[in-house]
């Protein structure tokens, strides 16, 4: 008996009601038919929609989706394991919310459709207590829509249609509710209501950001709990930057499917920017996807480094991304990106100035050196005080500063330039002690978390399970720059104290 009776039950259920009902039907039908034909057609209309429902039942047909059916109408997809992470459907996924050149005043949202949904809009509202901003303005603006497909070594063929929004003249420091979707009323196709705050535009008003190095590698299994507890550890943050090498092969809309996996709402919530690293590109092209999955600002110095080498103004710091491997890679990109710095510096009017870049200006690793990178900006880093450089690529952390030279100060009176790397994906490297660094270590997995006030940058480096690994303050104030180390007195980590090969 036991399991039988549920077996029995769903056999009686789904298919014998569904043979007597054919039999009593017809012979329904045909009484009726004998009686009074007029009033046998409407009836047997009736009871044919009835036998198609019932019909429908057993073979789950009924609810015109592609989970609902045992077989896919796209052959690719019964080949990936994985699929759910790579093919569109016509709910919207992908949400992320980026920064734009004005974060006091506008948003800018992308997401990912299937084909069916050929027109995106994003509703916007001022948040409330409860539900009633639904009953009050709520703002709809129709996105841009492109039709895109791309199709990865070893991977299907993915169609999908990329939806962009810039949403303008919003209120700074204000709560808003928004959704995007399909701009139906009463549709499933829409998203749910992210809560998002704007910049705000009171000089001195405290913001905090955080800053991942490579995400890159096993996305889904290893880099989720990074990200995931960055905001349980910082729920206010105000915006994250990737420092390049999201993920590892340029196009592979599986790996960019685990890394918007991995952020989930986190990347709808908190507005993000990115510079792109050297596995967002391959053979010198960016990664197709980057460009439709993300509305960065457009305020480069040319169109081909749109979005990958451009400038934000976020309340009292200027945030600059340099396309690291453009630079790396093209003469003419280099010059223009220089140039371009050069004027950006030299105009800023911003209390603190931050860079991230992929490639470091100071390696962690001998043999690892950008020796063209450093010349052709260091001077610029200097003339112009930048404060912060954020970088990834090496797979290791370090931070210290150009004219450290292994003092080990916890005070430093005019202090120049911090210099980063950091990494938030388990791909881990060695490194060297140089006289640069202040703080080293490897085979940790970080992200850091950057408070700035009024006339400090607090910065602290945090792993997964929440240890503080390094922190330091830059206090800038009456014209001068004070460095204040705060290194944990635990041991420095390395990799050769973890894994047996290395110990060689
Ligand atoms: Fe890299």
């Amino acid at each position: 008996m036991r399991g039988g009776s549920v077996g029995n039950y769903n056999e009686s259920y789904y298919i014998g009601p569904s043979i007597l009902n054919q039999n009593s039907l017809k012979s329904d039908i045909m009484g009726l038919l004998q009686v009074k034909h007029k009033l046998g057609v409407i009836l047997f209309v009736i009871i044919l929609g009835c036998k198609t429902k019932h019909e429908k039942i057993p073979r789950d047909h009924s609810l015109n989706s592609e989970h609902s059916h045992s077989h896919s109408h796209y052959p690719e997809h019964d080949a990936v394991a994985a699929h759910k992470l790579m093919f569109p459907s016509q709910v919207p996924d992908r949400v992320i919310a980026n920064l734009t050149a004005d974060p006091a005043h506008s948003l800018a949202v992308n997401w990912r459709t299937d084909r069916r949904i050929e027109a995106g809009f994003i509703e916007i509202a001022v948040a409330t207590d409860g539900p009633e901003f639904l009953l009050k303005d709520v703002r709809r603006i129709e996105a841009k829509s492109e039709i895109f497909e791309n199709q990865n070594r070893r991977e299907p063929l993915v169609k999908a249609i990329y939806h962009s929004a810039v949403v303008n003249s919003l209120q700074p420091k204000t709560t808003y509710v928004y959704r995007v979707g399909d701009g139906k009323e009463n549709s499933d196709g829409w998203s749910e209501w992210f809560q998002y705050t704007t910049a705000s535009d009171i000089s001195g008003d405290p913001f905090s950001f955080i800053y991942f190095g490579d995400a890159q590698n096993n996305v889904k299994s290893l880099w989720s709990r990074v990200i995931r507890n960055s905001y349980r550890k910082f729920p206010e943050v105000n915006f994250m930057l990737h420092a390049g090498d999201l993920i590892n092969d340029r196009d592979a809309n599986l790996e960019w499917g685990e890394w918007f996996y991995a952020g989930s709402f986190i990347h709808a919530t908190v507005p993000s920017m990115m510079t792109p690293g050297n596995h967002e590109y391959r053979d010198g092209v960016l990664s197709s996807l980057w460009r439709p999955q993300f509305t960065l600002p457009e305020n480069g110095p040319a169109d081909y480094l749109s979005e990958t080498c451009y400038a934000v103004d976020y309340q009292d710091m200027k945030l600059i991304s340099i396309d690291a491997e453009g630079f790396d890679e093209i003469m003419e990109s280099r010059e223009l990106q220089v140039q371009w710095l050069d004027s950006v510096l030299r105009t800023n009017t911003k209390k603190w100035t931050t860079i991230t870049m992929h490639y470091p200006i100071y390696s962690t690793a001998k043999g690892r050196d950008n020796k063209e990178l450093r010349e052709a900006l260091k001077p610029l880093i200097d003339k112009y005080k930048v404060d912060l450089v954020l970088q990834g690529h090496d797979h290791t952390y370090a931070r210290g500063y150009a004219d450290n030279e292994g003092k080990g100060l916890t005070l430093v009176d005019d202090a120049g330039t911090v210099y980063a790397v950091s990494v938030s994906g388990p791909k881990m490297y060695e490194s060297q002690d140089q006289d640069w660094m202040v703080q080293r270590g490897e085979y940790t997995q970080l992200f850091q978390i950057i408070t700035v006030t009024k006339d400090t940058i607090k910065y602290e480096a945090y792993t997964p399970i929440g240890n503080l690994y390094d922190a330091f303050d830059l206090i800038k104030k009456d014209g001068k720059k004070q460095l204040i180390n705060r290194v944990p007195s635990s041991p420095i980590r390395l990799k050769k104290d973890f894994l047996e090969e290395d110990k060689k």
